[in-house]
């Protein structure tokens, strides 16, 4: 256990989760492919691959949200006001047009995590958490930083291409964190089996960061060209 870890514990499940992966939450926020993102170097073909990635993501992840949805543990994180899945369609139908599943595939990196998923998410509940509480509380904080620096970039119309971003059902995000948290923190864990889900949660947060390591090569095609206008 890390120090970090240790001078957490007393602060209850999420802060302890919060703490176990500060250090990966940086790695991953700071990687190529999301900085240059954030600060408009893509055409859009370079968001439309993230956005395709994680259509792939959400897609395993969802249905093991679906096969959770009764567990006693993991159940009551399931909230149908999450749910990505339409939103990542409606998404890519504008962004690629239709035809658009046909011509995807998940890269490697994303199908290491696909994998990962389905090993850990549809039998171990706490696991499922892990990996819950990585994507959908991250959608929920950092996810509108990356919003704003996209809808500013490719000038969008409103309410197309970055659905993703917004959760319509959810509205107060800082609550919904809130009791979030509390649900966490009541989870009925011994230190060995959260020691066990932090560790799941850090290892979430790499696989996140090495799709973003792949996109950062497929994203090469289509730096915004010198001059060219922003949409
Ligand atoms: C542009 C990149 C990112 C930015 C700017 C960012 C920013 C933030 C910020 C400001 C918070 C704190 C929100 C709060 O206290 O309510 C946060 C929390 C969080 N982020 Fe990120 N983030 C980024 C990328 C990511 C990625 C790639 C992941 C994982 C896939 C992620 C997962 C999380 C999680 C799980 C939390 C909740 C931490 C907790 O309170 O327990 N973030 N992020």
């Amino acid at each position: 256990m890390t120090d970090t870890l240790d001078a957490a514990a007393d602060a209850g499940i999420a802060a302890r989760l919060r703490a176990a992966t500060d250090a990966a939450h940086q790695a991953a926020e700071s990687t190529t492919y999301v900085t240059d993102l954030i600060a408009g170097k893509f055409a859009v073909e370079g968001y439309a691959l993230l956005v395709t990635q994680h259509y792939f993501i959400y897609e395993v992840l969802e249905e093991a949200a679906g096969a959770m949805r009764d567990d006693p543990v993991a159940g009551p994180f399931v909230a149908d006001e999450l749910t990505r899945l339409p939103v990542l369609v409606e998404d890519l139908d504008y962004l690629r047009g239709p035809g658009w599943r046909e011509e995807s595939a998940a890269g490697a990196a994303t199908e290491a995590y696909r994998q990962r998923l389905r090993e850990v998410c549809f039998t171990w509940p706490a696991g499922f958490i892990a990996h819950h509480y990585t994507r959908y509380l991250g959608d929920l904080s950092g996810g509108a930083v990356v919003a704003k620096a996209i809808r500013e970039t490719y000038e969008f119309p409103a309410g197309r291409g970055t659905r993703f971003y917004e959760f319509d059902r959810i509205p107060s995000r800082g609550r919904f964190k809130r009791e979030y948290r509390e649900r966490l923190d009541a989870l009925p864990l011994t230190p060995e089996e959260l020691d066990r889900m932090a560790g799941e949660a850090v290892v979430a947060f790499d696989l996140n960061r090495a799709v973003f390591a792949e996109l950062a090569q497929a994203a090469r095609p289509y730096p915004r060209r010198l001059g060219e206008p922003a949409g």
